[in-house]
Order: structure tokens, then sequence, then C-alpha cells
């Protein structure tokens, strides 16, 4: 098809090969690092589809400097650096690539909680540092799961993946969606709470959900106050859902015990007290870095954008509404 396409920076060449099965026309961001904004706003001009990533801001300027693009597949299930109302207002499709990313970013909730809980990121530089002279009865004591109470916020594609983990270290779960989920609810008995409920009874709570006015600073002061002090805060999705400047002053007083962070506030920049603190794991945004999901990722993009380009609905559409007449 004779069509050009932008894509914002190097992704798993699966993807590739297909955008340049399709296009005659494929150009990929030749460094390794996000286009600057001016990058953006000269190069999207005169496409047709865009592969974006989360760390590009897709707003108003770059949707009208995009004449001619009609579709911005993003390389992520999360779409908050989009603004899609804007795009719908110019029919530009916005697609995502979900599902592909929930394992990946489950077993990676999965390895935050096991590092705060027993402290192997401490333990780590510990032994690095030569400090290990032997067993001791109290080196590095941490937290048994068994009987805990993992709490979810977001019970959905990935917030049930976590929930399904616990099963085999017997953990009680708890939950607080706008739905219920019956699927958790029926194999590992998971309990539907309120919000305050779930803060003050968990030992682990896990955020899930999306990025969005509604959820921006959900957990702040008032939150980590009813969070027990033993317990532990895991952020694997957005990190402005978190009030990080409220979370480096929980964590510094010890109301609660530690956090594992993927994501932050203002990445890649990171609260310098955050940094300095030993009861939080800091992860640089990797909740979808397999080999496997990063390549299903990448071919689900490229095909949004081929279907979107040979004028069928793309399988992952998020505002289907351009489509309508
Ligand atoms: C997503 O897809 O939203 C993830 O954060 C990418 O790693």
């Amino acid at each position: 098809m004779n069509a050009s396409i932008l894509v914002t920076r190097r992704i798993p060449t699966q993807g590739i090969e297909i955008l340049k099965k399709y296009f005659t026309n494929v150009d990929i961001n030749p460094e390794d690092r996000p286009m600057s904004r001016k990058e953006i706003l000269d190069q999207v001009s005169g496409r047709d589809g865009v592969l974006c990533l989360l760390t590009d801001t897709i707003d108003e300027e770059v949707l009208d400097a995009a004449c001619g693009v009609k579709i911005f597949a993003n390389y992520a299930v999360g779409y908050n650096n989009i603004d899609v109302e804007a795009a719908t207002q110019r029919k530009i499709m916005v697609t995502n690539t979900p599902g592909v990313l929930t394992n990946a970013t489950a077993d990676l909730t999965w390895s935050l909680l096991f590092a705060v809980a027993r402290r192997i990121v401490e333990s780590d530089r510990f032994t690095r540092e030569g400090k290990f002279r032997g067993w001791g009865p109290m080196l590095f004591l941490g937290c048994e799961l068994s009987g805990k109470t993992l709490g979810i916020i977001g019970a959905g594609r990935i917030g049930t993946a976590v929930a399904l983990r616990s099963a085999g270290f017997g953990m009680k779960v708890i939950y607080v969606d706008k739905k219920r989920n019956k699927e958790i609810e029926e194999r590992v008995g998971a309990i539907s709470v309120d919000m305050d409920f779930l803060l003050s009874r968990s030992d682990f709570v896990s955020i899930h959900v999306p990025l969005s006015p509604e959820t921006h600073h959900l957990i702040s002061h008032r939150e980590l106050g009813l969070m027990k002090k033993s317990s532990y805060l895991i952020n694997t999705s957005r990190g402005p859902v978190i009030d990080e400047e409220a979370l480096v002053v929980a964590l510094q007083r010890g109301t609660i015990a530690g956090a594992g962070l993927d994501v932050y506030e203002n990445e890649p920049d990171i609260e310098p007290d955050l940094k300095r603190l030993n009861n939080v794991v800091l992860l640089p945004h990797i909740g979808s870095a397999t080999h496997e999901a990063r390549t299903k990722m990448a071919v689900m993009a490229a095909e949004n954008i081929v279907a979107g380009l040979k004028g069928e609905r793309p399988p992952n559409l998020i505002n289907p509404e351009v489509l309508e007449r």
C-alpha cells in the first residue's frame, strides 16, 4: 500500500516486518531514545499512520501537526499519553495493545512483592558490598506471605492475573473495582470491598488502575495514613496514581513498611528522597519488558495500523466513534 508510517522508536522487528510488508514507506527513529517534541511535531506531518510509545505525548498540538494521519497505534495498553478525545474530534483512530502484556506485568508485580517482603534488593547490596560475614539469626528478617491479605486496586486484566497468582501462597485476596469480578471471587475467594477497608486491612496493596483524572493521586496522604505500619504498597500501573511526595513521607516516617515501584509520577525523574530510602524497591518501568510481551505488542500495534489503513476496524480501537458516520 502506498502509505507512510512513522515509528517513534525501535521496537521488536516482528512489528516492523509487518509494517514493511504492507507499506511503501516506514521510517523508524534511528536512535534508541524517545523522539523530542520538536522531532515528533516535524515528522508526523504527511504520515498515514504513527506507531507511538507511552513516552510520546500526543496532544492537540501534535494531532494538529499530524495532518493526514489516520491512526495512532500506541505501543502500550495504557494510553494516558494520548488525548483520545482530541483525536476523536479530528477523526483519528487510536489503538492500544491490551492482553498481551498481562502476564508479564502480573509477574513483575509479584517480583516486587517478593522483593519487598524478603528484602531481596537490600540483601543483594549487602552481599555485594562484602558485608556478609556468615549466617545470622537476625539478618534481613522479612515477612511471610502465607495468611496475609493482598489488596488489589483495579481488578481488570492485570489485577485479575495478579490475584490469581496468589493461589499458591495461601493469601486472602480483597479487591476494589467498579465491577464485581466473579473470576477471582470463584478461583481465589477474593472479596469485593471498599477502598478504605482495603487500605486498612491489606498487608500488600497492589495498584492496577489506568491513569485518568479520576485516578490521579488516588493514593495520597489520607490513603497512606489508612494503611498498616506493616504493609507494603506495590505500583506497576502509572506513577501519578500515587502522590509520590506523600509516599516519601510515609516511607520516611515508617507509617508503612515499604513499597515496590515500577512507575513514577514524573518519569524518568524520581523523587530524590525515594532513592535514599532502603524500604523501597525501584524499577525502571519494565512491567511489560519480556521478549514475549514486547514482541506481541509490536505485532499488535502493527496489525492495528494495517487494519486501520486498509479501511477495516483495527482490532484494538479505543475510539470506535471515529468510524461512525
Ligand atoms: C503499558 O503497556 O501500559 C505498559 O506500561 C508498558 O510497559
